[in-house]
């Protein structure tokens, strides 16, 4: 499969007179795909059963007409204003009781059964009317859900769903008090119309009253997209899609991933780097212009799990962004770096936002392939230059890695619930682990919970809430060694310290004694160099120490196969760690140099250097900000 390059285009903020031209230059510049639509209801229907897609229609004509792939976004993240009129009570409450107003977008709640059926009704239209249209070639439902912390709302309709969904979880409301424990502090309800969403209490509402919100939360946004789903799958055979972000954690995206064809998601890497990463000082100034090098790929990595292997970037950064706390332009050669690197973790398709810069509106200081007159950005010679390097690389097969790590967004919600000391954070210990793969040169899939993999060397579940047999057991059958911990079955689902004690996993005779949680600058050292930090475990049973805290306690136990870290490594540990599990499995690792990452394909060996400047690794010199492309076994 040879990847493509595609943009994302407003028609309906552009005189019509200019869409020919642009479609012409989108193809001078080697795009393929356009992504329309997503916003545009109020166009679509100006008042309430007004259908007006005369201008769509013609806007997908001149697109296909021009070459081009249309994907058509559905416009549900964006209500028109009598969709208020109609329905007063659609708008999201936050956790303060306050309204999420109409003015900007994402202004709907999930649970609004309402909303849901409009939804659905427009899907319907859009889908009818374009559904077997040749020019469009896939489907765009919403637009980046949970964007702008939307996922969850403390709304009335949220309530009346809450209350149905417990029902049917618990069954009974005694199932329910004793699940949760609710006898503590006469928490005790009499009916499951007494049960209150967890906001607004005196002090942390119950963990499992927590969790329990957290899980109907990701339902209600799993079920609002699957209306759309039903409604289009007969209308049309395009592939079905949604936009995901960058460490946005709040509904589990492989629940989502099941019900669409491919996953796709926005990459904002210098974004990122300022508004949602953890890192020093050093490391921000040094990749200020490039962003973090494992940030993009960690998120590639993921969104090809949920995609089962099909997985495009849908927006891709093409010069500085309106929304970070500082916005700096990428250096020259980042936006085809992104690209690129991109299409090594397998993408089908990299797509910039947006075609021009608009001139109005929220975002007019969010750069594009093009300035708001017309005139080239900095972006577009690179997309230019990216689609030149894809040509002459034709076909890049996507390759199964050797290493895996178990992602799980139920261990997030659990972990944000209690998160028991404040530097303890599912996604920053995860990305710890994943760092510290990276760093070794190795390429790294993803799994869920629910999967059974097969093949791996290594599989690492850092931080998994909850354990069942079952899951450990297909873990282990599926790896050569399995690294659970730390904080691994510290829960049932239900939020309470299981029974069978922890972490209770099989084989394995480690218990955790005690948890401390620590402030950052207090580290707990490992023999041999290292440390736990964050989150450190007191470990005993008859396993053997594998590694050991100065103080004497182990800090990893493990048996053939099976090992339990007791803390939250920082990167020196996660380092020898690495060392030591590839080394019992005879896996190779090769160190890189900070800013350069490899990732492996199955036909090609791909170098990336986030740094300003050039490298030299393994004897080959790569430039700075750029991808180097080597047949595979020539390292
Ligand atoms: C994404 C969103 C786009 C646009 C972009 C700006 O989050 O999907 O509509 O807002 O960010 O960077």
């Amino acid at each position: 499969m040879t990847p493509e390059l595609g943009v994302c285009y407003y028609p309906e903020h552009w005189p019509e007179e200019m869409w020919a031209a642009d479609a012409a230059r989108m193809m001078e510049t080697g795009l393929k795909w356009v992504r329309i639509g997503e916003f545009a209801w109020s166009r679509m229907e100006p008042t309430p059963g007004d259908l007006r897609f005369d201008w769509l229609d013609r806007a997908v004509e001149t697109l296909g007409a021009a070459g081009l792939k249309v994907v058509m976004g559905t416009p549900t993240a964006t209500p028109p204003r009598w969709m208020l009129d109609k329905h007063p009570d659609m708008l999201a409450v936050d956790a303060q009781g306050n309204p999420r107003k109409f003015g900007s977008r994402r202004h709907y709640c999930f649970s609004h059964a309402g909303y849901i059926r409009e939804c659905a009704r427009i899907a319907r239209i859009i889908g009818e009317r374009y559904g077997r249209n040749p020019h469009v070639a896939a489907w765009q439902i919403d637009n980046e859900y949970g964007c702008h912390d939307t996922a969850l709302s403390y709304g009335p309709s949220a309530l009346q769903a809450f209350r149905v969904w417990l029902a049917d979880q618990y069954g009974s409301i005694e199932a329910l008090n004793t699940a949760w424990g609710n006898v503590f502090w006469s928490m005790e309800y009499d009916s499951f119309d007494q049960i209150d969403l967890p906001n607004l209490t005196v002090t942390e509402p119950n963990p499992a009253h927590v969790l329990a919100f957290r899980r109907f939360g990701s339902d209600q946004v799993v079920a609002f997209n699957k209306a759309q789903v039903d409604v289009l799958r007969p209308l049309t055979d395009a592939p079905l899609l949604h936009n995901y972000m960058g460490r946005v954690l709040e509904f589990d995206h492989f629940e989502i991933g099941a019900d669409l064809d491919i996953a796709t998601w926005d990459s904002y890497p210098i974004g990122f780097l300022s508004d949602r990463l953890e890192a020093d000082e050093a490391h921000k100034t040094a990749f200020l212009q490039q962003g973090d090098p494992d940030m993009q790929a960690f998120h590639h990595d993921l969104y090809r799990a949920v995609g089962r292997g099909r997985w495009w970037v849908m927006e891709q950064q093409p010069g500085p962004v309106n929304w970070a706390p500082y916005n700096p332009a990428p250096l020259p050669g980042m936006v085809r770096l992104w690209s690129l690197e991109a299409v090594a973790n397998g993408a089908e398709v990299v797509s910039y936002f947006r075609w021009r810069q608009a001139p109005f509106g929220q975002e007019q200081m969010h750069a594009g392939l093009q300035t708001p007159s017309g005139a080239d950005a900095p972006g577009m010679a690179e997309a230019r230059q990216t689609a030149d390097d894809l040509a002459r690389l034709g076909d890049v097969a996507p390759g199964k890695a050797q290493v895996a790590i178990l992602f799980d967004y139920a261990s997030d919600w659990a972990w944000t619930t209690q998160p028991q000391g404040a530097g303890f954070d599912y996604f920053r210990l995860v990305f710890s682990a994943y760092r510290a793969l990276r760093r070794a040169g190795l390429s790294v899939d993803f799994i869920s919970a629910t999967d059974t993999p097969q093949d791996y060397r290594l599989i690492l579940a850092p931080g998994l809430a909850v354990l069942d047999d079952a899951l450990v057991g297909r873990v282990l059958n599926g790896c050569d060694l399995a690294i659970f911990g730390p904080r691994a079955g510290a829960i049932t689902r239900d939020f309470q310290i299981p029974a069978q004690g922890r972490p209770g996993l099989p084989n394995l005779d480690c218990s955790v004694d005690l948890v401390e949680t620590l402030p950052p600058e207090s580290k707990r050292p490992v023999v041999g160099g290292g440390a736990a930090a964050h989150w450190v475990e007191r470990l005993s049973g008859t396993a053997p120490d594998l590694l050991r805290f100065e103080d004497g306690t182990p800090a990893l136990k493990g048996t053939d196969g099976l090992w339990y870290l007791a803390g939250f490594p920082d990167d020196t540990l996660w380092d020898r760690l690495i060392a030591k599990a590839t080394d019992t499995v005879n896996l190779p690792i090769h160190a890189m140099p900070q800013g350069l990452r490899r990732r492996r394909t199955a036909t090609h060996d791909v170098l990336i250097n986030y740094n300003a400047d050039p490298v030299t690794w393994n004897g080959i010199e790569i430039a700075g900000c750029d991808v180097l492309f080597l047949e595979r076994d020539d390292i």
